[in-house]
């Protein structure tokens, strides 16, 4: 069995079993495609980085915020309030699913470029422990419905430290030309910093960045985290006191192939303790309080995506060598993530063994588009056929929570999975689920003046 699967991922009887329970059984009950929670992989994972964060900054630890966006569900937010740790939130959907859960407030952070004024309120309401600031209006925005309910609510500001993260172009957030943050280089974070300290309703926490996604090297994290802390260092020279926080976002990046190879919890943060206790050090503040935002390196690793094979077919090549399209039940409607980033992903046959010669094969969904690919190039067992299970593993981050209806494929569930129990954490979804958006309604007057 290869590492990226899930810790209580093995074979029994040539056969894959994940927490307990056997694939063909899972498929048998819950059909596929299925995404399947290893739950006890997930809360080791999680326990895991928050003590070595409680470890590598002791005192000045801020929080482990998980980052919704890259999974959420009811049961997932209950077991992370569980685990003891925060949760960021981008939208009033994310906010919806983890007040279901009782999510307690102060441990919320709300971010989003374009927070519309019901989910600055809701976030407020809520009493959120920290808001993140994306932009002059919502400086003034949050400040005023923040007055109007007489409350003081706690901020960041998204600052962008213009560190170019070695990532896809879509998942890098922090060079400067792009839609997050405030430039430190320009000034544009020192007049957000104006704007925020002008009003009495916000109380101004420190400073946040968050550089992109699926980064390997340590290096980039710490050149931002400098960067804010020459920031966080300004404005002690200038107002005398210190902000307290320093957030250094998400993005740790995670295996999806044996050939990636990322930093273990223990290992990333030491390596960013040490430049931000020096750089604190040397730029005359007290170290700051550090948070951070990982998604896909608590869920990601968790899940495995079940699906069977429909159909194969041989498809010559140009240069007289074949190809196997082997289409899977699923596709680009539950993972975007090839087709959108060029991700590589791995795959096995999960319903049995075989000793069958390896040939090139090619994974696609059931989608009316040549682009729907979940494996470009794969070797698989020859024998591969319809009925067998394909197991894609690390599919927990960005899997489901960026899955659609394209071609009206209902959505898949997820099931979770604990010492050969199983149970729905999200159902899939129907046709009835789907035609239930379709409605007939009777044509309504819009304005006085149209008539
Ligand atoms: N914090 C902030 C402010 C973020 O924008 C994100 C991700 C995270 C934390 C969590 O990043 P993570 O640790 O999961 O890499 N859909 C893309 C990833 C986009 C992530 C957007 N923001 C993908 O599938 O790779």
């Amino acid at each position: 069995m290869v590492s990226i699967f899930p810790t209580n991922a093995k074979r029994i009887d040539g056969e894959l079993e994940i927490g307990g329970c056997r694939v063909s059984d899972i498929a048998a009950r819950y059909g596929t495609p299925i995404f399947i929670l290893d739950e006890s992989d997930l809360k080791v994972r999680i326990g895991n980085w928050n003590s070595e964060f409680k470890v590598a900054f002791a005192q000045n630890s801020g929080q482990i915020y998980y980052a919704a966006k890259s999974f959420i569900s009811v049961e997932v937010a209950k077991l992370i309030n569980e685990a003891g740790i925060g949760v960021d939130v981008c939208t009033g959907g994310e906010l919806a699913v983890v007040r279901a859960a009782k999510f307690p407030g102060e441990r919320i952070e709300m971010h989003g470029n374009n927070k519309s004024e019901p989910e600055i309120a809701a976030a407020i309401d809520y009493r959120v422990g920290v808001i993140v600031l994306d932009s002059l209006q919502e400086i003034e925005r949050v400040a005023r419905i923040a007055h109007e309910k007489n409350r003081v609510q706690g901020v960041m500001l998204r600052l962008n430290p213009g560190v170019e993260a070695h990532t896809h172009e879509y998942i890098a957030t922090a060079h400067e030309d792009v839609k997050f943050g405030f430039s430190i280089s320009s000034g544009a974070a020192w007049d957000a910093l104006l704007a925020v300290v002008k009003h009495e309703s916000l109380q101004l926490l420190g400073a946040h960045c968050h550089i992109g996604s699926q980064i390997f090297a340590v290096d980039a994290f710490k050149a931002s985290a400098l960067r804010l802390i020459e920031f966080l260092a300004r404005y002690k020279s200038e107002f005398g006191n210190e902000l307290e926080s320093l957030n250094i976002g998400g993005g740790v990046g995670i295996a999806y192939t044996e050939s990636d190879k990322p930093m273990n919890a223990k290992e990333f943060l030491a390596n960013v303790k040490e430049a931000i206790n020096s750089e604190s050090a040397r730029a005359g503040i007290i170290t700051p309080k550090i948070s951070i935002e990982p998604g896909r390196a608590l869920i990601g690793p968790s899940m495995v995506t079940l699906y069977t094979v429909g159909t194969t077919k041989e498809v010559q090549l140009k240069d007289g060598a074949t190809r196997l399209y082997v289409s899977v039940d699923g596709g680009m409607s539950d993972n975007i993530r090839t087709s959108l980033y060029g991700a590589v992903y791995s795959a096995e046959i999960a319903n049995r063994e075989s000793n069958a010669k390896l040939r090139d094969c090619r994974i696609v969904g059931k989608h009316c588009e040549t682009g729907d690919i979940v494996i470009n190039s794969i070797n698989l067992p020859s024998d591969i056929a319809p009925g067998d299970l394909i197991a894609v593993p690390a599919t927990g981050a960005y899997g489901r929570s960026m899955a659609s209806n394209y071609n009206h494929v209902p959505r898949p569930g997820v099931i979770s999975v604990v010492n050969g129990t199983a149970r729905t954490i999200i159902r899939s979804e129907t046709e009835a689920d789907l035609l239930a958006l379709d409605v007939v309604e009777a044509p309504q007057r819009l304005s006085k003046e149209s008539n």
